[in-house]
């Protein structure tokens, strides 16, 4: 009934990206959240991580990404990765002329919600950190709240290797998050998208009285919101379509299909690797 229709834009995929498997993070709730909706999705696991680049590098590794989703004719953009978000999304919201979205937006606006006390930690990598993309946003919508960063650079590779439960992160965990302990913040945002795979650790140690933000949540809304807004959103039910979510990688396709499988609701059957230097 629909195969006619193929060309029709609302039928195309989202594309989302990362540096590597943290993006699966929000990937994970825009599948709950618009569960009609096909997924294209990259991580660039032969280039992670991003956080220790320059904003030159990240520019150009996004720009790369976007061409080759760009080939799968996705009809809207999540740069699911806060350190693209944070250094690139400015410039390539230019260029594009298809919605595009990251998750450094919604995740500030949560939090400056959030708090009650008007003191909010963020902990991301060192390139978010340094860029102050998210105290920006945060004072923006208001002022006089107070914003202490601290960059956490092993956490990305300490995700990257499966290492969520292990003493060694948690000893790394404890030595970063320890910033935190004279400050009183009451909310705390997990300013990476691999973080929130590290989400029962550092609530242990940061305790109850700290709200963590993932802004996964907040983004895939955000998306829900502007697919709605432009008249973009899939009609078909998810039962009623195939090969829904396809998954694609610059490296090392069957560690990241492994990993995917540990954390999304379902089990991805292939990732593709591609050549992103191509794009
Ligand atoms: N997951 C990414 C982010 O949200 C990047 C981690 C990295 O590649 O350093 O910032």
């Amino acid at each position: 009934m629909y195969k006619n229709r193929k060309t029709e834009p609302a039928l195309a995929p989202i594309g989302v990206f990362d540096s590597g498997v943290g993006g699966l993070t929000v990937v994970r709730e825009i599948m709950r959240q618009t569960p009609s909706e096909r997924i294209v999705y990259f991580g660039d696991t032969a280039r992670v991580p991003y956080g220790s680049k320059s904003k030159n590098t990240i520019l150009r590794y996004s720009r790369q990404i976007i061409r080759f989703l760009r080939t799968q004719n996705v009809k809207a953009i999540v740069v699911a990765c806060n350190t693209a978000s944070a250094l690139a999304l400015p410039d390539i919201q230019k260029e594009l002329d298809i919605p595009i979205i990251g998750v450094v937006q919604p995740g500030a606006k949560v939090a400056a919600e959030t708090t009650r006390q008007k003191k909010v930690g963020i902990i991301g990598t060192e390139a978010t950190v340094n860029s102050a993309i998210y105290t920006h946003m945060i004072q923006a919508v208001d002022p006089d709240i107070q914003v202490i960063s601290r960059a956490c650079p092993l956490f990305t590779p300490l995700v990257e290797e499966g290492w969520l439960k292990d003493p060694v992160t948690e000893q790394v965990a404890a030595r970063y998050l320890d910033t935190f302990k004279e400050s009183d913040i009451d909310t705390l945002i997990l300013g990476c998208t691999h973080y929130p795979l590290l989400r029962s650790l550092i609530g242990r140690l940061m305790g109850n009285s700290v709200q963590l933000v993932n802004p996964a949540y907040e983004t895939a809304s955000a998306l829900k919101n502007l697919i709605e807004q432009e008249d973009l959103c899939n009609p078909i039910p998810p039962q009623l379509q195939n090969d829904m979510y396809q998954f694609y990688v610059s490296d090392a396709a069957d560690k990241f299909k492994q990993f995917a499988n540990s954390i999304l609701p379902y089990d991805i059957e292939t990732t593709k690797q591609i050549n992103i230097e191509e794009y």
